[in-house]
């Protein structure tokens, strides 16, 4: 089977990235959210990501607006997998919010639709449990920024079928994005590392230590093209708190959230997103 429009639920940060990236590479997309104020956002953060394209050459005027001409926006679930083989869930990193989400979806899409997961950290099978769509269901995991990063962790379900999968790796491929294959332990492969990189970064604020200098330490002496404080501002410091909270309820307490960085959550200090984490946006 080949995917020829893709419905992306969720139009947040990394909602936008990958239907930016499906429309780039000629997908018809949909894109999803509740609210039309998270829609005008999308569409305000795809546009200016597609002016960078060009900006830097990476892609022409035309592709960039016939990239742009290819994403409807909507509110309207039923609307949005119309016509779509491929449904991408990336709303809110919460296990409740998603089985909801595919409470409602399931009687709307064909046997033959695949359904696939971005969440960070939730094990796939879990996510999935609660439908009849397991077999033809998967993780996505793309990376943030989508449009910059080659890298997409695919993570096969306990029922995920092999043709689910194959499908979803071409589909990988198309957009020019390499799959890595990861088990479906919480965290994955990047947020398992990631997570604790950024949490043990947080505990050594607390030490003492200067989120600058964290992160030049990690730049300059590691070779990380980001310091994890930078990183944990881009990724959102809701995302990498609930990460470290699956690990730890599914790998033992070694994973347990910092309490700062659960004050930070609670604070508001999310990163980017939020305009504030270690660094002002
Ligand atoms: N931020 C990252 O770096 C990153 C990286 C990889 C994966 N992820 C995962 O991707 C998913 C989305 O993360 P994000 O950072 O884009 O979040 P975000 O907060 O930027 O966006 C989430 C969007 O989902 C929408 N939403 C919530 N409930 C919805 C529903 N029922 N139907 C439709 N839309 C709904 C919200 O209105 C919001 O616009 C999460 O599962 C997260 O773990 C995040």
């Amino acid at each position: 089977m080949r995917i020829k429009g893709v419905a992306v639920i969720g139009a947040g940060v990394m909602g936008s990235g990958i239907a930016q990236v499906s429309a780039s590479a000629d997908y018809l997309v949909t894109i999803q959210d509740v609210g039309e104020e998270a829609l005008k956002r999308s569409k305000s953060i795809i546009e200016s990501s597609l002016n960078k394209l060009v900006a830097r050459g990476k892609m022409s005027r035309e592709q960039a607006d016939s990239a742009l001409a290819r994403i409807e926006f909507t509110t309207g679930l039923e609307k949005a997998v119309h016509n779509k083989d491929l449904v991408i869930e990336a709303v809110f990193e919460n296990l409740a919010i998603k089985h909801e989400l595919f409470k409602k979806l399931e009687p709307l899409v064909g046997p033959d639709v695949i359904v696939a997961s971005n969440t960070s950290a939730l094990p796939i099978t879990e996510v999935f449990s609660a439908t009849g769509m397991a077999e033809r269901s998967l993780g996505l995991h793309f990376m943030n920024p989508v449009p910059v990063m080659r890298g997409v962790e695919m993570i096969r379900g306990q029922l995920t079928s092999e043709a689910t999968f194959e499908t979803a790796r071409q589909y990988v491929l198309s957009l020019g994005k390499e799959p890595i294959e990861a088990v479906d332990y919480a965290g994955f492969i990047v947020s398992r590392l990631l997570d604790v990189l950024m949490n043990e970064a947080v505990k050594m604020i607390q030490e003492g230590n200067r989120p600058e200098e964290i992160d030049k330490a990690m730049e300059l002496c590691a070779g990380h093209p980001m310091g994890p404080c930078r990183l944990l501002d881009l990724v959102g410091a809701e995302i990498a708190m609930h990460g470290m909270e699956t690990m730890e309820r599914d790998l033992g307490p070694g994973y347990k959230p910092h309490p700062m960085l659960r004050k930070r959550v609670l604070a508001g200090l999310l990163g980017k997103k939020s305009g504030r984490g270690f660094y002002t946006y």
